[in-house]
Formats: C-alpha cells, sequence, structure tokens
C-alpha cells in the first residue's frame, strides 16, 4: 500500500540512516529519535531464540505463535478475542469489511492522524466524514461528533493519538443512540487507559499495529484487531483468509492479511516488557515536565495534557509551539532529534480533495499541524538527553541561563 510505503520511508530514515529535507544527517545526530537497537541489546538474546524456534518449527503463516499472541493480547487488552493480521492498516480494513461498511456509507473520524485511518474508510468505498480534534489532546472533539452524524453514518473511528486515550464515554453514548459501529484506531496506544479499561475494549473493534516504532514493535508489519463480539472475531478469522474457513472453499469475499509466524514469536518476547517499558516512557514525560519548568518554558510551550481519567503511554511526547518549524531546525542543528508528526492534516492533502474540504474548516487540526513537534520519549533515552534537549530548547527561547 502506498501509504504504509511511504510512512516506512519516513520512520525508518528517523531510526537509523538519514533524514530528509535538508535537515543534518542522523549520524550528525548525538543520538537517534528512536533508538531501537538500545531495546534489542536487553532482549535481544530471547528475541534470537523466539527466531530459531520459528525457523526450525518451518512454520511461517498463522499457526501456533501467532494464536499464542492472540490469545496473550486478548489477556493483556482485556478482550475475548484478539485477530492477528498484516498491519495496523489491515486491522482497520477488516474491521470495516466485517461490519459491513462500503459505498453510500459514512464514517467519522479526524483529519489529524496517520492517512490509513481515514485511508481505510476510503478503501472500502466509504465515504471519510471529518471532525476536528479538541487541542488539548490532540484527539477527536466528541462535543461535536453529533452534529456530523447522518442517516448514511455506520461508524465512527476515534483514534488514540500519540498513545493517549480519546474520550470515549461521549463517543460510546452517541453510538448506542445512533446504532453507530465504534472502531477505535489504537494503532499507537497499545496498554493505554480510558478510566479503568484498556483501549481496544471500548468500542465495538480496537485495531493494533505492530509497526517497528510503535510501543509493541515488530521487525516489520503486523496488526491486530480486538474485539468482545466472537461472532465478529470469527467472520474476522475468515476474511483474513480469503473468505476461506476450508482449503480453496470460499465464504465471502476476503483478502490475505495475515500475521507471520516470525512477527508473532518477536511480539511475544517484547509483549511481557510492555508494561514496564510504558512506565519508563512516562518517567521521561514526567522528567520533560519538570525539565521545562525548571527552565521557565512552559510560557513558550504547551506539553502534553493529560485528562485526570486517563493513562497516556506516550508512544510520542508532543508539544506544541507556535514557531514549531524554527524550533526543530534549531534542535537539529545542535544534534537533537524532533519529529513533526503530522505536518498536513489529511482534510488538506491531495488524497482527499475528493470530499471537497476547504483552509480553515477544521482550525485545531490545521494549528496541530503547524504546531506539533514530537521529542525523543523511548524507555532507553538517559536523563542527561533529556536535559540537553530541554536545555537546547531553553537556548532557542533565551531561557537558558
Ligand atoms: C493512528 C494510526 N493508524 C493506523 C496506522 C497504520 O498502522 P500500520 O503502519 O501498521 O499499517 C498507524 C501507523 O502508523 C497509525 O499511527
Amino acid at each position: 500500500m502506498v501509504p504504509e510505503t511511504m510512512q516506512n520511508v519516513h520512520t525508518i530514515s528517523t531510526l537509523a540512516t538519514e533524514s530528509s529535507q535538508g535537515s543534518p544527517r542522523n549520524t550528525e545526530l548525538l543520538f537517534p529519535f528512536l533508538d531501537l537497537r538500545a531495546q534489542f541489546t536487553t532482549i535481544g538474546d530471547e528475541v534470537m531464540q523466539a527466531v530459531t524456534r520459528v525457523m526450525e518449527s518451518q512454520h511461517f503463516i498463522l499457526g501456533p505463535e501467532v494464536q499464542a499472541l492472540e490469545s496473550e493480547i486478548a489477556a493483556f487488552v482485556g478482550v475475548r478475542s484478539a485477530v492477528g493480521c498484516a498491519s495496523g492498516s489491515d486491522a482497520l480494513l477488516l474491521a470495516l469489511l466485517v461490519l459491513n461498511i462500503g459505498p453510500g456509507d459514512e464514517v467519522i473520524t479526524t483529519p489529524f492522524t496517520f492517512v490509513a485511518t481515514a485511508g481505510a474508510v476510503a478503501r472500502v468505498g466509504a465515504k471519510p466524514v471529518f471532525v476536528d480534534i479538541e487541542p488539548e489532546t490532540f484527539n477527536i472533539d466528541p462535543g461535536i461528533v453529533g452534529p456530523a452524524i447522518t442517516e448514511r453514518t455506520r461508524a465512527i473511528i476515534p483514534v488514540h493519538l500519540f498513545g493517549l486515550a480519546a474520550d470515549m464515554d461521549p463517543i460510546l453514548r452517541l453510538a448506542a443512540e445512533h446504532k453507530l459501529a465504534v472502531i477505535e484506531d489504537a494503532a499507537q496506544a497499545i496498554g493505554a487507559r480510558y478510566k479503568d479499561a484498556r483501549v481496544g475494549t471500548l468500542g465495538t473493534l480496537g485495531c493494533f499495529s505492530f509497526f517497528p516504532s510503535k510501543n509493541l514493535g515488530g521487525a516489520g508489519d503486523g496488526g491486530m484487531v480486538t474485539t468482545n463480539d466472537l461472532e465478529l472475531a470469527d467472520r474476522l478469522r475468515i476474511i483474513r483468509v480469503h473468505g476461506s474457513r476450508k482449503k480453496y472453499y470460499s465464504e465471502m469475499l476476503g483478502t490475505n492479511s495475515r500475521l507471520d509466524a516470525l512477527q508473532a514469536a518477536i511480539l511475544r518476547v517484547k509483549l511481557p516488557h510492555l508494561d514496564s517499558w510504558a512506565r519508563a516512557r512516562q518517567r521521561n514525560a514526567d522528567r520533560y515536565r519538570a525539565l521545562c519548568s525548571e527552565r521557565g518554558l512552559n510560557e513558550f510551550l504547551t506539553l502534553p495534557s493529560v485528562p485526570a481519567d486517563r493513562c497516556h503511554v506516550y508512544n510520542q511526547f508532543t508539544i506544541r509551539s507556535t514557531r514549531r518549524d524554527q524550533l526543530q531546525k534549531f534542535l537539529r542543528g545542535r544534534g537533537f532529534p524532533a519529529e513533526i508528526y503530522y505536518p498536513h492534516p489529511l482534510h488538506l492533502q491531495p488524497a482527499f480533495s475528493y470530499l471537497g474540504y476547504k483552509e480553515g474548516q477544521f482550525p485545531h487540526s490545521e494549528a496541530a499541524s503547524r504546531e506539533a513537534l514530537s521529542l525523543p520519549i523511548y524507555p532507553e533515552l538517559k536523563e542527561d538527553q533529556q536535559a540537553q534537549v530541554v536545555h537546547a530548547i531553553a537556548e532557542f527561547y533565551g531561557t537558558a541561563n
């Protein structure tokens, strides 16, 4: 899929090799934006044992490793069933397919997300209908979802962006009132909580990504759909193998979207560490808050807000600055990584121009695209690295002394 490919190029360039658009090469950065090698040094032996186990079995597609991962993810998230698939993008696609959403249907989501969210809606032939975000959380504003519902609306896709759950209760109330499905785009938020529940348990279906840069990342692409509805889970398992329960006999139209055993085996090594990695990310977030406040930066920056009923897992630590582009350039010039997610809201991208949206229609999403800047937050990040990043930000704003 083109959007995934583009994303891979972008994310992998920030991991290891070279950045684009005239910014310094990563070799000139003092440390990377995301250091997956640091994670591998802590679990490498176990990962290699898992890889060897799969190679010795020569069982590569679905099979016992995938089944085991599905049970372990279902238990971790707190749902009755989990169905592995080829990517987070496909998880969204399968969720829409299993609900028979297609031409003539509308699906509500936000324009401030990765393209896969609305892309999946368009791919099944339905119409993405955008609703603006809350500026504080970057997530869909439930207060303005209601007026966007029409007789064609079939589902709402709240995105738990950057690792923070969307405000689900009002969305679930609206969905119940209008008999709509809720598909959680939890690609960035595995482990995050809304009230006492983990994301992926709240809606009709939850969609996860195991892209390497996610909090639970594989050694390639992978995804999972979670649900408490066993009938939907059963149909998802068929749709991911061309609608076949029995070999060479298709009950319905499906696709090829399977998780492979190597990914599952590696993810099974990582899953038991996920909560402690999330705690390390939260500790790093607390450190940024303390350092920014010590440096007098609170009047210049907006730091991520976490409503009291939610537990943020910080796939990204995303600050806001009205001088974002200059700040990013300044940091990179001093050797510090900082990335922009997302520079263009979806309603202003050519792929969605056919929907007819205009600039100014979603002011909070547009402002977020101009102001959001993500700082490194991975679990192995060191205290002095964070102090250096914040010192450089303070130099930029003239509060360093
Ligand atoms: C919010 C969101 N939705 C969906 C996806 C798609 O996941 P994948 O890259 O695994 O296809 C991503 C991945 O970046 C994402 O961030």
